[in-house]
């Protein structure tokens, strides 16, 4: 377990799971663990999930690999299905949520390129934002912990603050290509942008000739109780990143866009030699089956409420532990009203993982299939964990 050959870039907690079943999460000395960490919603349809097991076995006795100098029939089922059920027309697979995020911010800087613009190379985010670990998308996300001693930042991100709308429209300028958000920003603390500020930077990007491009890795795919959170304001974007929940625990992620926004990505301009491989795909397209399922998210919904009204009792219950809960569907936040890394740890030693997020919220992500039963027990683990920090709290602890 000491991982000694590893970078130790991982603050690994002393635990080593061996087996998944749904929400469980099997240790290896056989001690059970409630995961409302989903792999940081990466574990959409919880751990073993019959169908997904099925699909990956089946394809992997079948075709691994083949590269993207050869048709590959379900990617092309995959890219339709992402762009029925979306705002898109096209789609280009990726592995992780960073390489969808370079794709839409290479389709961004080209898109306007191709229209006679070159000069617009300038993409705004916002504080709070996380968009990956590679040299652009720290840059995008702007926090001074992940681009300290990388070298110089990658030139061509502006930011602002949090939900300033106005400070993004005086940033618009004549390099100006695009803006980049998370809709419900995830590491940031599960903080959703309000309706009224998407609708405006939608307006913003459409009067400036800009491209609005939504970061949905970790809110979308069923998370928040649609199908993408952007949903829940009616506003589209030109592009956007989705990975996590996809692949349900394979690493799948994509890069979705307009037919008008991709134009300019033409046959030699990008690639990958992993993205979008048989494996991947029979896993994506095996995730949407359960996803797309009529009434799906409307239990993601309900189960969501019951969840998020058990929070709120213990959070009332113990105000000197939790100050507040936030979030829209299986996306929840407890604010903390101590360190959120000691809450943390209290669940943790109830056997309930969570993941601790910026503003000192920790999120719970349990897989879009918890059940009901789940939930309950992962309210009355919280509950004990709550008690137990409360009391310390009380003796000065
Ligand atoms: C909103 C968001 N964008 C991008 C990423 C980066 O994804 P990946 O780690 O797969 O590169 C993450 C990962 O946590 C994320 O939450």
């Amino acid at each position: 377990m000491s991982g000694s050959a590893l970078y130790e870039t991982f603050a690994r907690a002393p635990l080593a799971f061996e087996r998944g079943e749904g929400s469980w999460l099997i240790t290896d000395k056989g001690e059970r663990y409630l995961d409302f960490a989903g792999g940081i919603a990466v574990n959409s349809l919880g751990h073993s999930h019959p169908h997904l097991v099925q699909a990956l076995t089946e394809q992997a006795a079948k075709l691994w690999h083949v590269s993207n100098l050869y048709q590959i029939p379900g990617q092309s089922r995959l890219a339709e299905r992402l762009a029925e059920s979306s705002f898109a027309d096209r789609v280009f697979f990726t592995n992780s949520g960073a390489e969808a995020l370079e794709c839409a911010i290479k389709t961004a800087r080209r898109y306007q390129f191709a229209n006679g613009h070159p000069e617009r190379y300038r993409i705004i985010t916002f504080e709070g934002a996380f968009h990956g670990r590679t040299l652009a998308t720290i840059a995008a996300g702007g926090q001074a912990k992940y681009l300290e001693g990388f070298g110089p930042k990658v030139d061509g991100f502006d930011q602002v603050a949090f939900d300033d709308i106005d400070a993004a429209e005086k940033l618009i300028g004549p390099e100006t290509a695009a803006i980049l958000l998370e809709p419900v920003q995830g590491e940031g603390g599960i903080r959703p942008f309000p309706t009224q500020s998407l609708k405006r930077l939608r307006q913003l990007c459409d009067k400036h000739g800009l491209l609005l491009i939504f970061d949905e890795v970790q809110c979308g795919i069923g998370r928040t109780g649609k199908l993408y959170a952007y949903e829940w304001a009616g506003v589209s974007p030109d592009l956007m990143a989705i990975a996590k929940g996809i692949g349900g625990g394979f690493p799948v992620a994509a890069c979705l866009a307009t037919e008008e926004a991709a134009k300019a990505m033409t046959a030699g301009v990008h690639g990958t030699t992993f993205g979008g491989n048989p494996l991947a795909m029979a896993v994506g397209n095996a995730v949407l089956d359960i996803v797309l399922e009529e009434g799906f998210l409307e239990e993601v919904s309900r189960k969501a409420l019951l969840m998020k009204q058990g929070l709120a009792a213990i959070a009332d219950e113990f105000p000197d532990v939790i100050e507040d809960i936030r979030g829209t569907g299986l996306l929840l936040g407890i604010k903390c009203a101590m360190p959120n890394t000691k809450v943390n740890m209290a669940l943790r030693d109830q056997k309930l993982l969570a993941v601790p997020a910026g503003e000192n919220v920790l999120r719970l992500l349990p897989p879009l299939t918890t059940t009901d039963a789940d939930i309950q027990e992962a309210l009355a683990r919280i509950r004990a964990g709550a008690a137990s920090l409360s009391k310390a709290a009380a003796n000065g602890g």
